[in-house]
């Protein structure tokens, strides 16, 4: 069987990974080699057969033995490694979650519910690159390829509302950490039902406006309690980077030129942290090329892939299936509030949620293992 590199299987996205591998059984596919960048020559974990070890990550001689290297260890690592490695001389599959290789030209996004042609291709013309997208792209079309793949997009607008996690381990736990700090200093107000409300209200600003250095170190302002409109770096043409991502990765992946020519399609809007923990939702606005009936819409989304879910327009299911709570640790994309809006028979609405760590980071990773075992 295949020898398969595994880096960063320690991390947040690198750990989801491992369990969903596990879940699915890929480790009885291949023979797994542990790295990693802290603990080499230490004991490789339960899932090793014959390679009980942990190698060096950046030992680049240890990195060519495998036939394929998965890494979740990030862009920096990316960058030091990816380029000595191919420069030795290997010519193995690099499957990668980090953002650095993304807009190369022979590297693929992989998204295969969505882009498995694009894939095949590039496989077909010797592609050994495959990146992981962004996840707020990839959540969103695992909900709405559909309309994409139909031709039906002239444009898309989205307002995001991202979770702590997309941030990082230590994004969720300081987001906790504030909302922890908030209810203490209001704890006995609350415990007292006759206490004044805006009482409340004015010690939460306080403190939220007083957190120490270290209580916002990650975000480096409070979230809990308030959101961020602002996410990833600035471009300096008043565009986050994280917005840019919408546009530039969703042609790319659905194959359409990420190079902004004619014919790409345009997606923009603003993305904001919100104190959700792990699941990124969204609020869509299409204008479609032409007046398709919601009904209609709502049956293309549906019957696009095995893990959209169309949640009707109505409070009760709303409330109950589209939130992040209901959405987080499974596969479900689910995709509701779909109607019509008051511009016009081809403007529609939608909102989307997905597990950013699940189909946002590590199962696009996995799959794409799936396809080169094949
Ligand atoms: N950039 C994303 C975020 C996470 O900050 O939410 C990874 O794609």
């Amino acid at each position: 069987s295949k020898l398969v590199g595994l880096v960063g299987w320690r991390g947040m996205v690198g750990s989801v990974l491992m369990d969903r591998m596990a879940e699915e059984k890929d480790f009885d596919l291949i023979e797994p080699l542990f790295f990693s960048t802290s603990n080499a020559g230490g004991k490789a974990p339960a899932m090793a057969r014959n390679e009980t070890t942990l190698q060096d990550a950046y030992d680049i001689a240890a990195l060519k033995r495998c036939d394929i290297v998965i890494t979740a260890q990030g862009g920096d690592y990316t960058s030091e490694v990816f380029p000595k490695l191919r420069a030795a001389g290997w010519n193995g599959h690099w499957i990668d979650a980090a953002s650095t290789l993304r807009m190369d030209k022979d590297a693929v996004i992989i998204l295969d519910p969505v882009n498995m042609p694009v894939i095949k291709d590039a496989l077909a013309k010797g592609g050994k690159n495959w990146v992981g997208g962004n996840c707020t792209v990839s959540c969103m079309l695992m909900g709405v390829g559909a309309l994409y793949k139909a031709g039906l997009v002239e444009w898309m607008s989205t307002q995001t509302y991202q979770a702590a996690s997309g941030g990082g381990a230590q994004h969720m736990r300081e987001l906790l950490t504030q909302y922890g700090t908030l209810n203490a200093e209001v704890k006995a107000l609350l415990d007292d039902p006759k206490s004044a409300i805006l009482e409340i209200d004015r010690k939460v600003i306080a403190k939220q406006r007083s957190l120490s250095a270290s209580e916002t170190a990650n975000f480096g302002v409070p979230l809990g309690g308030s959101l961020i409109p602002w996410i990833d770096k600035d471009l300096g043409n008043g565009q986050s980077k994280e917005e840019w991502k919408g546009m530039a990765e969703t042609n790319k992946i659905l194959g359409l030129g990420a190079d902004f020519g004619s014919s790409a399609i345009p997606v923009d809007g603003f993305c904001v942290r919100v104190g959700a923990m792990r699941c990124h939702s969204q609020a869509l606005t299409f204008k479609l090329k032409k007046d398709v009936p919601v009904a209609d819409i709502e049956a293309m989304i549906a019957a696009d892939n095995a893990w959209v879910k169309v949640v009707p327009n109505t409070r009760e299911a709303t409330i109950k299936d589209l939130t992040p709570v209901a959405v987080t640790g499974t596969m479900t994309i689910p995709v509701g509030r779909v109607r019509k809006l008051a511009m016009g028979p081809e403007y529609v609405g939608a909102f989307t949620i997905g597990d950013q760590l699940l189909w946002g980071a590590a199962e696009p990773l996995r799959r794409m293992l799936r396809i080169l075992l094949d």
